[in-house]
């Protein structure tokens, strides 16, 4: 099963005004390009690696972001949100889920994530929302990038992972998550969507959230 090479861009119009949010969807076919571990840069992933990142602790790791520029999504702003190792980020009622699976890396994998606004990186991001969503004259000013780099499935080993990655871009007033697909060797846990859908739930510890992947 591959899924390489795709990437999925989600657009959040937050409507200051009106309260209201509106989601926009392309997928888009990627051109070229695989990734090393921990060193990408060439190819569908944003760079990442333990030069400019954290780590996630290994199993079920939770980890809370505060974004240095609020990140507007399903009609709020989030001064905070959650960072899980099983493939999906929770902001207070609301999930953003690349690959909400059974992901366990308790022995082999690793998650690497940071918030950043290095101008080089901004200007990445800036270039791809252009190119993807022309005509918003966007201009990116905070990226937060969660990379999960070989990633078994809970009772899986090395032999079968998945790497991918979820970036958040927003200028303060719209913001994209972008889902990219570098290589995606098991799909069991994913497409076991309902129960992991529950599972989700007694994780977080609240009413189930409303997925977005
Ligand atoms: C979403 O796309 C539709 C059709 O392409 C467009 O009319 C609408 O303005 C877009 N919404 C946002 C929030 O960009
Ligand atoms: C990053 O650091 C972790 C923890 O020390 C290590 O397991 C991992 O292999 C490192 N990544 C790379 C690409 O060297
Ligand atoms: C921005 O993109 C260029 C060209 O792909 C790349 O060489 C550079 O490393 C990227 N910068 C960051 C911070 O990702
Ligand atoms: C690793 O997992 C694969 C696929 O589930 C299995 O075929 C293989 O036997 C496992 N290897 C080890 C060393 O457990």
């Amino acid at each position: 099963m591959a899924l390489c090479y795709i990437a999925k861009i989600l657009l959040f119009a937050h409507i200051g005004l009106q309260g209201a949010a509106a989601t926009n969807e392309t997928t888009t076919p990627m051109t070229s390009g695989t990734s090393a571990a921990g060193t990408s840069g060439t190819g569908v992933l944003y760079e990442y690696g333990n030069a400019t990142d954290r780590l996630t602790a290994r199993g079920d790791g939770i980890v809370s972001v505060n974004p240095t520029v609020k990140f507007p999504f399903g009609g709020n702003t989030y001064s905070s949100f959650d960072l899980y190792n099983r493939g999906l980020l929770y902001f207070n009622g609301f999930v953003i889920a690349p690959f909400s699976a059974n992901i366990y890396n308790a022995v082999s994998g690793n998650i690497y994530y940071r918030q950043s606004a290095d101008p080089s990186l901004l200007a990445n991001a800036t270039q791809d929302i252009n190119t993807y969503f022309p005509g918003l004259g966007f201009s990116a000013q905070w990226v937060f990038i969660a990379t999960w780099d070989k990633v078994p499935q809970n009772g899986g080993n090395a032999s079968q992972v998945n790497t991918f990655q979820v970036v958040l871009i927003t200028d303060g007033t719209i913001s994209f998550a972008l889902f990219n697909y570098a290589d995606i060797q098991w799909t069991n846990g994913a497409q076991d969507r309902f129960a992991h859908h529950y599972w989700v739930q007694w994780l977080i510890g609240k009413t189930e959230p409303k997925f977005i992947s």
